[in-house]
């Protein structure tokens, strides 16, 4: 394919994500969220789903876990831009309690569901590398339940694509305890970018 055609492949790929209908999740969320960055980049990241700002915005990684993200980047010197960053689950997954949407973690059947329009992504866009941020992400991409803690540091392939694994950023907006604590976990997960897109 060329990389014309690629990119209307593409196009055609996130239209189709944004009319599926066919998840159970689909029918609570406001709307698909697909992925978004430029063909052939050096690095795609995977995360686990939308959360709620995403889900109003149509967009991946807008939200707080999306800022949190955008530090670590800028920390690392990436150019977000220059990067994929996608979803391995393309609807919101919550439950309402009053006005508030509370994040569900998607099951194996949520993943199961959204990975062959996850491995359609990543074939067409052709990441030069993958980063799954979490388990979900890993999950999806590494048919693997292993956790992070001992996927984290290593290289797999996939599909003769280097794949490695880091933490949800998500995580550390959780992590509560030490400053110092939390700025080691930080500056760990930056150093996770650096690797992956180098
Ligand atoms: N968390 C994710 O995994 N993805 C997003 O797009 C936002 C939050």
């Amino acid at each position: 394919m060329t990389p014309a055609e690629r990119a209307a492949a593409l196009a055609a790929l996130q239209q189709e994500i944004r009319e599926d209908c066919a998840s159970p999740l689909a029918a609570a969320a406001t709307q698909a969220v697909p992925g978004e960055g430029p063909l052939d980049p050096l690095l795609m990241l995977v995360g686990e789903q939308p959360g709620d700002e995403e889900d109003r915005a149509g967009r991946p990684f807008v939200g707080p876990a999306g800022r949190l993200l955008d530090r670590a980047l800028a920390e690392a010197g990436i150019e977000r831009g220059a990067l994929y960053v996608t979803n391995a689950v393309k609807h919101f997954k919550f439950v309402q309690t009053g006005r508030r949407r509370l994040h569900q973690r998607p099951d194996a059947g949520d993943i199961a569901h959204y990975r062959p329009f996850l491995v359609r992504e990543i074939a067409l866009v052709n990441p030069h590398r993958v980063l799954a941020l979490g388990a979900t992400a890993a999950q999806a991409i590494l048919r693997s339940r292993a956790s992070i803690a001992s996927l984290r540091g290593g290289e797999q392939q996939v599909d003769g694509r280097p794949v490695r694994v880091t933490i949800h950023p998500s995580y550390l907006l959780r992590l509560r305890g030490e400053p110092a604590t939390r700025e080691a976990e930080f500056a760990r997960f930056v150093r996770d970018l650096e690797r992956a897109a180098r």
